[in-house]
């Protein structure tokens, strides 16, 4: 019995030596390492050795760039450097914020855990034509506390040098604000073209309700007057005469100006006569000649979705008018897995880039509110115009799934 304890309380000893040795062993480790991370930090240290499957790699971070690297420190974006490999070389303490995860477990660690797997594999080709030159791609970032943080990154290579293998470079930027305005200059957008339809609604009301009515009444007394007057009064039945087509000509005039306000000329005559209607209206009056590809849809869009077809192509052609000195349109309306409408000009073009950085809220609305109103209904919008080679709109509005389904 004696024998027993003495051999337990010799094990037990044995135990918390061991247990006591091994915390010590981890303790200076953990110490070694924080120590390496302030080193690499303040410049002291230029050379880190990364345990990777083919054995430890040895990559230098040249004391020479403390400078740099205090400025890196110091940036409100998050900086990294990654092995082709995608092993954390460096990251910066706003990275490590931005992730929420203390920058002892960024460094050394995989860039990959902080992607979803669809950024992972939009990112892998990225990184690996970084080699040459740069790039940049909008991801979601996966951070420490679970949630997604929007950002963009731009991938730059870094210079080999000496024994390192290539290193990429990253910067990251936290676009949660950037998308945040997006999001409220979309709803801004989306409330100016809600109240620009309603007011055209008002108006158009009002042109046909007033106006319409009242000129027709004074067209029917200017002919009643060009009757009374007999060939007797020459020159007077005459111009009683020209007055009343003249009237005839207004009414006709505030009629279309009212028709082309009304969203309702969808619903009186259909998507495909209404896109005629007006192309044929806007060759007639402007004299550019117009040629219309229209085959008609087997399925019915949503009103939404034809409404943002028939403003898009007002719109259009109000800037060939407008702005494009052209001879000659085409216009194409296709179905496909969507509905697609091209809208083409052979005129003096432009540089849409140019034109949405000079515009800082001057100018029209017209490329902004038909962007809005393709994106709004799930569509797409483009527009693809070189100076003087002309201007082509291109406007993708989905099918409901049912009219798919059936095809
Ligand atoms: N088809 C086109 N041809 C040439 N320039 C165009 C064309 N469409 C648009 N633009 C240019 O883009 C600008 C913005 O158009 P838009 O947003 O409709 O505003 P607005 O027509 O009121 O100027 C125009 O001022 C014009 O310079
Ligand atoms: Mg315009």
């Amino acid at each position: 019995m004696k024998q027993t304890l003495k051999r337990l309380k010799a094990e037990k000893l044995k135990f918390q030596r061991v247990s006591v040795s091994a915390f010590q062993l981890l303790t200076t480790r953990l110490a070694d390492a924080e120590e390496t991370l302030r080193a690499i930090r303040t410049g002291e240290v230029d050379t880190v050795m990364v345990a990777g499957k083919e054995g430890s790699q040895v990559f230098t971070l040249e004391g020479a760039e403390h400078a740099y690297r205090v400025l890196i420190e110091s940036m409100n974006e998050g900086a990294l450097t990654l092995t082709a490999d995608k092993v954390i070389l460096y990251a910066n303490q706003c990275f490590a914020r931005m992730v929420k995860c203390p920058l002892e477990q960024v460094m050394g660690s995989s860039f990959r855990r902080f992607l979803s797997a669809e950024d992972r594999a939009t990112l892998r080709p990225l990184l690996k034509r970084a080699a040459k030159s740069g790039s940049k791609i909008q991801v979601l970032l996966h951070v420490g506390d679970g949630s997604k943080m929007p950002a963009q990154i731009s991938i730059r290579p870094l210079a080999m040098n000496g024994f390192n293998r290539a290193t990429i470079g990253l910067v990251v930027t936290d676009m949660t604000e950037a998308r945040r305005n997006e999001e409220q200059l979309r709803a801004l957008t989306h409330r100016v073209v809600q109240v620009q339809e309603a007011e055209r609604g008002r108006v158009a009301l009002e042109l046909h309700d007033n106006i319409t009515q009242l000129l027709c009444a004074i067209l029917v007394r200017s002919q009643t007057l060009a009757n009374k007057l007999s060939t007797r009064d020459g020159p007077a039945k005459r111009e009683a005469m020209k007055l009343r087509e003249m009237l005839g000509q207004t009414a006709e005039e505030v009629e279309r100006i009212s028709r082309n306000l009304r969203p309702s000329v969808l619903d009186e005559l259909g998507l495909v006569p209404a896109l005629r209607a007006t192309c044929t209206e806007f060759a007639n009056r402007t004299g550019v000649s117009l040629k219309l590809a229209c085959k008609p849809l087997t399925a019915r869009l949503p009103a939404e979705g034809e409404l943002a077809l028939y403003r898009i192509l007002q719109n259009a052609l109000e800037n060939v008018e407008k702005h494009a000195r052209a001879r000659h349109v085409t216009v194409c309306l296709r179905q496909r897995a969507f509905v697609q409408l091209v809208i083409k000009d052979d005129g003096i073009g432009f540089d849409p880039d140019h034109h949405a950085a000079r515009r800082k809220g001057k100018g029209g609305l017209g490329l902004l509110s038909m962007r809005e109103r393709a994106t709004y209904v799930g569509g797409d919008f483009k527009i693809k115009s070189v100076r003087g080679a002309g201007t082509e709109i291109e406007v993708l509005i989905p099918l409901p799934p049912s009219a798919t389904a059936a095809n």
